[in-house]
Order: structure tokens, then sequence, then C-alpha cells
């Protein structure tokens, strides 16, 4: 049964490989060669904040027989709005409930807040459905910068007082 609990300094490794991987899947063609360095640039401060207590940032991870199957960041701006960051599971999992378990104990971390937002490419269907379907609206768009080219990325918001 999976367990979804904070992540620690020990699990460094094993989440920079889950998500290197789903990375490589969803934007290996447009990132290329320069993949493991914006990875290192997208993490370092999460990897560094692990076990500081810092309450703006919440690292989770799901762990299934003493392996990592998935793993969430979720962060709160200088202006107080929360941002789910990512939530990245293995393809194996993709449909079986684990992501909405996931994304549920994420939301509660900010539970008393009004709104969660989070920014997602919009072609990257399957995840737009899956925010859609948990009650997030589009209620931004913007072209990304240098890292992937002309992509469309858009914000999608929900209120938390109904989760
Ligand atoms: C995003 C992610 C966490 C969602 O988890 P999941 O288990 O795949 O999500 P679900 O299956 O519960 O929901 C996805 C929905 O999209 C639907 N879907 C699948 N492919 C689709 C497509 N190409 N277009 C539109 N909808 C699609 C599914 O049918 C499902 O809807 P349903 O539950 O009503 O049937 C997971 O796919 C993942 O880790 N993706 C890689 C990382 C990523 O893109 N993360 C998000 C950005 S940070």
């Amino acid at each position: 049964m999976p367990q979804i609990r904070s992540m620690t300094p020990k699990d460094t490794q094993e989440v920079s490989a889950l998500y290197r991987a789903s990375w490589e899947r969803i934007y290996g063609d447009v990132v290329g060669n320069q993949l493991d360095a914006v990875i290192a640039s997208w993490t370092l401060e999460e990897f560094q904040a692990l076990g500081s207590d810092n309450p703006d940032l919440i690292a989770l991870v799901v762990e299934e027989s003493g392996k990592i199957v998935g793993a969430s960041l979720s962060r709160m701006d200088e202006r107080h709005q929360a941002w789910v960051d990512r939530i990245h599971i293995l393809p194996e999992y993709f449909g079986t409930g684990l992501a909405d378990d996931l994304l549920r104990a994420t939301l509660a971390k900010h539970s008393g807040l009004q709104t969660i937002a989070v920014r997602v490419l919009s072609d990257n269907e399957r995840s737009l459905a899956f925010y859609e379907k948990h009650g997030f609206k589009i209620t931004g768009r913007e072209q990304t910068g240098d890292t992937f080219g002309e992509v469309e990325a858009l914000t999608m918001t929900r209120m938390l007082s109904r989760s």
C-alpha cells in the first residue's frame, strides 16, 4: 500500500531520478541536452531546504515497498499565494488514483489558504485534464521563456475551501 510522507534528504537521489525520467518524457524534445542543467536549477533550492522545516516549501513523496513512486512540491510565494510546483508519478501508476491521493495530501498542507495555483504547459493534456478534474480553472496564460522555446503555459487556480 503506497504511503505518502515528507521528503527527506536521503530521498534526494531517487526523487531526482524520478523527476529526470518524467521531465525527459515531457520536455526532452524541447530541452535536449540541457535537461540535466535545467533539472539541477529547478531542484537545487528545494533539496537544500529539506530538513530545514521551512513551512513555505512542502515536498512529499509516495513510497511503496521501499521505492519512491511519486513526488510533489508545493510552495508559498512572497505574495502568500500557494503553488503546486509539480506532481510526478511513475507511468505505471497513471490512472490508479495515486496522483489524486498525492494532490489531496498536498492541498491539505495548505488548508486555511483561499486558493492554490499551478502552472502547466498547454500541450500537457493529461496534466491539464488531471487538474481540471480536481477543480482547477484556467486563470492565466503566458508564453514561456528560453527553456521551452515558444510554448504556452497556463495558470490554473482552485479554491482550497472546497477540498
Ligand atoms: C499529471 C499526473 C500526476 C496525473 O496523474 P494521473 O494518474 O495520470 O491522472 P489521472 O489518470 O487521475 O487523470 C488524468 C485524466 O486525464 C485524462 N487523459 C489522459 N490522457 C489525456 C489526453 N491526452 N488528453 C486529455 N485527457 C487525458 C484521463 O482519462 C484522466 O481523466 P479521468 O480520470 O476523468 O479518466 C501524471 O500523469 C504524471 O505524473 N505526469 C507526468 C508529470 C506531469 O506532467 N506532471 C504535471 C506537471 S507538474
